[in-house]
């Protein structure tokens, strides 16, 4: 179960009502952007789970050492945090399409050397350079291992419900074909097909999955979603520009990738925005730290705190040469949680607010309710703030751009 705690922040309550202002108009589908709301709920019919999905990862983990998934942005990033949280040593999918670098992809081809391997192409409009072009790549290395027929039964696409490029390749392929809903932009597809048919490659249960975001609204997640998007507008009117997602579990680092790019994309436009970055501690500790306690003052920090559920202890030494035998006999989760603790109360001394989301132990429903706790929190965020927080004309004017050079 989720909980959100805050400091008192001087003027939070204005800032509460304007939540829930904000998310009455979410809600009324009548606000900026509201042909994006289809992840909104996760109940509703058209965000079932798609026929054919589950037997499609299962056919693919059985006949494949390695399934490399082609994405990238919001056709990527969801399903790349949800496999590191709960699978992090993955090695059955592999991301490409998320660069341009020729030498990532003649690594990865002798990579599948020897190996069984398939395809899925996760593009909403198909015509994205960086998995265009890697598909290109993958897809002529699977025909030539597999010849023509066999090979249209390793590729599964994922794309828009109706036309577009990646809908005309994959019918002139005969490859499979799942959908990402019209309604549902890139940040938030990570429970649409685009997410759910890659984690389920990885093993993970997308029953729980779902079934972790279909829980959250029964809950109190959604007043402490409005919570979260109060504090941090209020904190951004205060002067506090930067978000700090500090993250004390290895395996979270694609989570705070993936909340970059939600609340970035979602909140950066019109001249505003709460600028997002993640902090990987305590390792960043040690190379941000000095920033974050004495650097410039215009920035908040959210702790996520996830207990791993580790049982392991610190062993006794014989010559406590390091002089850490007082930690013997404790678990390192335990002394991660007080590095939390230390490093919120230096910080917070330090002038950076502090807001801390705990996610207890997060399994795969846990992190259902996380992604749609997120979600939420941004769409309220950016309608408080005034902005879209469904369009990406900044990602468009890129691509158009990279269209116009080549
Ligand atoms: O959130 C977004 O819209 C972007 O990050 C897109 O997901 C990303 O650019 C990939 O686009 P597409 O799925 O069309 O290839």
């Amino acid at each position: 179960m989720l909980k959100f705690s805050k400091p008192e922040i001087a003027n939070y309550d204005e800032y509460r009502e304007k939540a829930e202002a904000a998310y009455r108009l979410l809600r009324s589908g009548t606000g900026k952007g509201s042909e994006f709301l289809g992840w909104l709920d996760p109940d509703a019919e058209q965000n079932r789970i798609e026929d054919g999905l589950i037997e499609t990862a299962a056919e693919f983990s059985a006949n494949s050492d390695i399934t490399v998934v082609i994405g990238i942005g919001g056709s990527y990033l969801g399903a790349k945090a949800v496999i590191e949280l709960l699978v992090p040593d993955c090695t059955r999918v592999v991301f490409a399409g998320t660069s341009l670098s020729g030498s990532a992809l003649e690594r990865l081809i002798k990579r599948l050397d020897g190996k069984e391997f398939s395809l899925v192409v996760v593009s909403k409009s198909g015509t994205t350079t960086e998995p265009a072009l890697a598909f290109r790549v993958l897809e002529r290395e699977l025909i030539r291992r597999y010849g023509e027929k066999a090979a249209a039964g390793r590729v599964a696409v994922v794309t828009n419900p109706e036309g577009g490029a990646m809908r005309q390749i994959a019918e002139a392929g005969s490859y499979r074909i799942f959908t990402i809903p019209d309604n549902i932009g890139g940040r938030y597809s990570v429970l649409s097909s685009a997410g759910l048919l890659p984690v389920a490659i990885a093993g993970i249960d997308v029953l729980a999955l779902r079934g972790g975001s279909s829980g959250f609204a029964g809950s109190d997640n959604i007043s402490q979603a409005l919570d979260y998007a109060a504090a941090r507008q209020a904190l951004y009117a205060a002067g506090k520009k930067f978000e700090a997602l500090s993250l004390f579990e290895p395996n979270f680092q694609y989570f705070g990738e993936w909340f970059k790019q939600l609340f970035g994309e979602s909140e950066g436009k019109d001249g505003k925005g709460i600028l997002p970055v993640s902090l990987n501690l305590t390792a960043d500790l040690h190379s941000m730290g000095q920033y974050m306690q004495d650097g410039e003052r215009t920035m908040f920090e959210t702790f996520l705190w996830a207990d791993s559920g580790a049982a392991l202890t610190v062993p006794e030494s014989a010559h406590n040469f390091d002089g850490f035998n007082h930690l013997a006999g404790r678990r390192f989760d335990g002394i991660n949680r007080i590095a939390l603790d230390a490093t919120k109360a230096a910080h917070t001394e330090g002038g950076v607010p502090a807001l801390e989301i705990n996610a207890g132990i997060p399994d795969a429903a846990g992190v259902g309710e996380l992604l749609q706790f997120f979600m939420l929190t941004c769409g309220v965020s950016g309608y408080i703030s005034g902005v879209n927080p469904f369009d990406q004309p900044g990602v468009e004017a890129y691509k158009r751009n990279m269209k116009k050079l080549m």
